[in-house]
C-alpha cells in the first residue's frame, strides 16, 4: 500500500494506473478509521481495480472549534487497519497542501443545506464540498463510495458532483453498526463506559419509530422520538425530521408518495451523534 502527502505524486501514481486501464475507486475520510469505513473499501475494490482512501480531518468543516482541536487523530493505526484491506493508496496531506490559500468558494445547496445537519452546523456543508471538490479533482476517481450513516452529506454530495459536472459516479454504502445496533462513528470513542452503554437507545428508539410509523401521525411521531430519547438522562434530542429520500424535504403526512427516511441527531452530553433510519 502506497502513502503519500503530496499532490504531485498521488496524480503520477494515478496517471499510470489509468494507463494501465484500471478504473479508480475513492474513499475519502477524516481517520480514527472504524469497520464502517472499512466497509467502504471493501465495496470499493468489488467495484473497482484501484482502491484510493484519503484521510484528512478538513478544518473547513468544523463549525465547532473545540469539535476540530478533539477530532480523534490516530494516522499510524489507520495505516496499519487499511494495510489489512484492499485499499492500494492512501493519500495523508497536511493542511496547507490541501489550503495553500484560503477557499473562498461558497456552494449553494438550496434546501439541502438548511434542514437537519445544515440547520444546526452553518457552514458544515460548505466545508464538505470544498474539500471533497478538491479531493475529486486530484484523485479524479470513476467511482467514489460513501456511508449513508450520513445521509445529508450524502444527498450534498450527488448535488455537487450535479452543480460541478463532475464525471464521478456516487455509490452509497450501508451503515455499519455496533453489536448493540450502536452506529459505528469515529465519536464514539470519546463516550464515556455510561454513555456507551446509553447510546444504543438512539437506534432502538428509530427502529421502534420505524414500526410505529403506520399507526400515528407525522407529527405524534416526531414528539413521541424526543420525548423517548430524552427520557435517557444520557441523552438529548437536537433534532428529529422525517423527510424525503431525495430533497430532503421535511414531510407531514404519510400518504406523501416519496420515499421516507427518519433522521436524528442526539447530544450524549458533548458528543453530538447522528443516525437515520429508512420509513416504508
Ligand atoms: P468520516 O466521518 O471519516 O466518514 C468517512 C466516510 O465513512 C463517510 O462516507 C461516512 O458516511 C462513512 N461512514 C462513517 N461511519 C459509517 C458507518 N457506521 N457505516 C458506513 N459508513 C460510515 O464523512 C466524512 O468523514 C467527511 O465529511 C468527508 C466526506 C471525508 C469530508 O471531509
Amino acid at each position: 500500500m502506497l502513502i503519500v502527502k503530496e499532490i504531485a505524486e498521488l496524480q503520477n501514481l494515478i496517471r499510470k494506473e489509468k494507463g494501465l486501464g484500471n478504473s479508480i475507486g475513492f474513499v475519502p475520510t477524516m481517520g480514527a478509521l472504524h469497520a464502517g469505513h472499512l466497509s467502504l473499501v471493501n465495496i470499493a475494490s468489488k467495484q473497482t481495480d484501484f482502491v484510493v482512501a484519503s484521510i484528512f480531518v478538513n478544518p473547513t468543516q468544523f463549525n465547532d472549534k473545540n469539535d476540530l482541536a478533539n477530532y480523534p487523530r490516530k494516522l499510524d493505526s489507520d495505516l496499519k487497519k487499511l494495510e489489512e484491506t484492499s485499499c492500494k493508496l492512501v493519500f495523508a496531506p497536511e493542511v496547507s497542501t490541501m489550503y495553500p490559500k484560503e477557499d473562498n468558494r461558497q456552494f449553494n445547496f438550496g434546501e439541502l443545506e438548511t434542514v437537519m445537519e445544515g440547520k444546526y452546523r452553518p457552514g458544515h456543508f460548505n466545508g464538505v464540498a470544498q474539500v471533497v471538490s478538491k479531493l475529486f479533482e486530484m484523485v479524479t476517481p470513476d467511482k467514489a463510495f460513501f456511508g449513508l450513516k450520513d445521509f445529508q452529506q450524502l444527498a450534498v454530495i450527488k448535488a455537487m458532483v450535479k452543480q460541478l459536472k463532475l464525471p464521478v459516479e456516487i455509490i452509497p454504502c450501508p451503515t455499519m453498526r455496533e453489536h448493540d445496533g450502536l452506529a459505528m462513528s469515529s465519536r464514539n470513542q470519546r463516550l464515556t463506559d455510561e454513555q456507551r452503554k446509553n447510546a444504543p437507545h438512539i437506534y432502538k428508539t428509530l427502529v421502534e419509530a420505524r414500526n410505529k410509523a403506520s399507526e400515528i401521525s407525522v407529527e405524534e411521531l416526531k414528539v413521541w422520538v424526543s420525548q423517548k430519547i430524552d427520557e435517557n438522562v444520557f441523552l438529548e434530542t437536537e433534532y428529529f425530521e422525517i423527510v424525503d429520500e431525495e430533497q430532503l424535504k421535511p414531510i407531514s403526512s404519510w400518504d406523501e408518495p416519496v420515499n421516507k427516511v427518519a433522521c436524528i441527531a442526539v447530544f450524549c452530553d458533548k458528543i453530538r451523534l447522528i443516525d437515520n433510519i429508512a420509513i416504508q
